[in-house]
């Protein structure tokens, strides 16, 4: 049996019509830009793979990193324990980052990271024994597929059978300027219940490929931190050099309280997320009650194979050469 044979008798794939879809492509190996299927024919993987991959297919440096640390450790619990690779991951992501993000809480990928954001910003009104409990966020957007992210995400095909169990969020659209004084005035009318606004920075990725300008997202950005409320930078399509600037936020004058991380952040090699915060967030869950504990994690979180990923890609993005391909790009 061919490998496409044996894929559609056991798999079942995303975002995919089982019954209608065109058999999948079977790709065995990957090199730069391309992937190689089975009889040896070459296609430009134009996505990069879901916007992950920012450094080319099955890179030698990162190949060597990730098989240096699965000899030295695979695997470790991260409550109570740490390791060097995700302490180090964190240090040098923190870094480059906007000035005032000042912690890193690891997940899995996308959706588990901007799960992480979401619980922070409610969690951190919580602990404060304040009732924020409404979410802003764009029409369009996409945040994941997993609860929360599909209820901060605009409701389309891909949430349509789950609409009614998700909860309230407050959608805008996106700011220019004609109507950039509607929106402010619309988030001062929700201000004492808003908790946080999730944005996709600059561009709305699965959206659409729908752009707007920063002079506008500053303006909101602004706007909610007069009100008290919570901004976050989703840069999982974003990050690591999408905008032509390390992160989109760098193209911001205002800063976002929490950002969340995946897909260029192992450089496409493995899963991973990363949510980073502020110390004032931080700092609202140290608490001598155990309640005012972020209970969340993920049995492979901060796996030390794909934090080494991503620090191998954080060293190939951080080389000028890097740079100076984007500006060429
Ligand atoms: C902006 C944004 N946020 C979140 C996600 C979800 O990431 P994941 O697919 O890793 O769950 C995506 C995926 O496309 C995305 O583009």
């Amino acid at each position: 049996m061919s490998w496409v044979e044996r894929d559609l008798k056991v798999i079942w794939h995303p975002y995919t019509q089982m019954k209608t879809a065109l058999p999948p492509v079977p790709i065995v190996r990957g090199e730069g830009a391309c992937l190689f299927d089975e009889n040896g024919r070459k296609y430009i993987d134009a996505v990069s793979s879901w916007w992950v991959n920012i450094h080319g297919h099955s890179h030698p440096y990162i190949a060597q990193k990730v098989a240096e640390q699965l000899t030295k450790l695979e695997h470790v619990i991260f409550a109570g324990f740490t390791h060097p690779t995700a302490i180090e991951l964190a240090e040098r992501l923190l870094n480059i980052l906007p000035g005032n993000q000042q912690k890193a809480f690891y997940s899995d990928n996308g959706s588990t990271a901007v799960e992480v954001a979401i619980k922070m910003c409610l969690q951190y009104w919580h602990n404060k024994g304040d009732k924020r409990i409404k979410i802003l966020a764009f029409k369009n957007a996409y945040h994941g597929d997993t609860f929360g992210a599909m209820a901060v995400s605009g409701r389309s095909a891909f949430t349509a059978a789950f609409d009614s169990l998700l909860f309230e969020v407050e959608f805008i659209d996106l700011p220019d300027k004609h109507n950039i004084q509607n929106l402010i005035a619309q988030i001062s009318n929700l201000k004492s219940n808003l908790a946080c606004f999730i944005f996709e920075p600059l561009v709305q990725g699965a959206g659409g490929m729908l752009m707007y300008e920063a002079k506008y997202l500053n303006e909101l950005m602004a706007h909610c931190r007069k009100e008290g409320v919570l901004l976050i930078a989703d840069e999982i399509f974003t990050g690591f050099g999408r905008t032509g600037k390390p992160f989109a936020c760098d193209h911001l004058t205002e800063q976002p309280d929490i950002m969340c991380f995946s897909k260029g952040l192992t450089g496409g090699t493995m899963a991973l997320g990363l949510t980073t915060c502020t110390q004032q967030i931080f700092d609202a869950f140290l608490s001598d009650d155990r309640l005012k504990t972020l209970f969340h994690g993920h049995s492979f979180t901060a796996n030390p194979v794909a934090c080494s990923a991503a620090l191998a890609s954080m060293y190939l993005f951080l080389d000028d050469t890097t740079e100076i391909n984007i500006k060429k790009g």
